[in-house]
């Protein structure tokens, strides 16, 4: 199936369960599960939240991840202090890219500004390089449009 319609039956899905749930870390949680168990190539998908300064390890889906990351630092350190979305082709090439599952290969962050602060990030990582692009980026704002409501 094409990555597009994928993500638009994925985002029918994320609708019909969020419509009416306002708990953000039932809604998180559910949210990396679909996203982990309907696209390919995803070996982990997980939040970051925002607190006292810094990254803390929220709702994922995959193997056991850092608990806590510095605003700046990595991927996700960068995301969030930026507030711009981070597509990695080649997380071997990013500097300070934090490496908290070897098979990790590429790698998208989104920062998440919810009632006008920064809430956290959303990190989807790939054994496969170059595996996200702005179509990924695309959807996955809308998810978490959804979510985050
Ligand atoms: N790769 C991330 C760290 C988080 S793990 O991938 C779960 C980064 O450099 O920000």
């Amino acid at each position: 199936m094409k990555k597009n319609d994928n993500y638009e039956l994925l985002l029918q899905q994320a609708q019909s369960l969020f419509s009416g749930e306002y708990d953000l870390i039932a809604n998180c949680s559910n949210l990396v599960a679909l996203l982990f168990s309907g696209i390919e190539k995803v070996s982990y998908a997980g939040f970051y939240r925002y607190s006292q300064q810094e990254l803390v390890l929220g709702p994922f889906q995959g193997p056991v991840a850092c608990m806590h990351i510095s605003l700046g630092t990595g991927v996700c350190g960068v995301a969030a202090q930026t507030q711009q979305t981070q597509i990695v082709p080649n997380v071997h090439e990013f500097a300070g890219h934090i490496a908290c599952d070897a098979q990790t290969n590429s790698e998208i962050v989104l920062p998440i500004v919810f009632k006008e602060k920064l809430w956290g990030v959303l990190d989807l990582d790939s054994p496969e390089l170059n595996n996200f692009d702005e179509i990924d980026a695309r959807y996955l704002k809308k998810f978490l449009a959804i979510t985050f409501h």
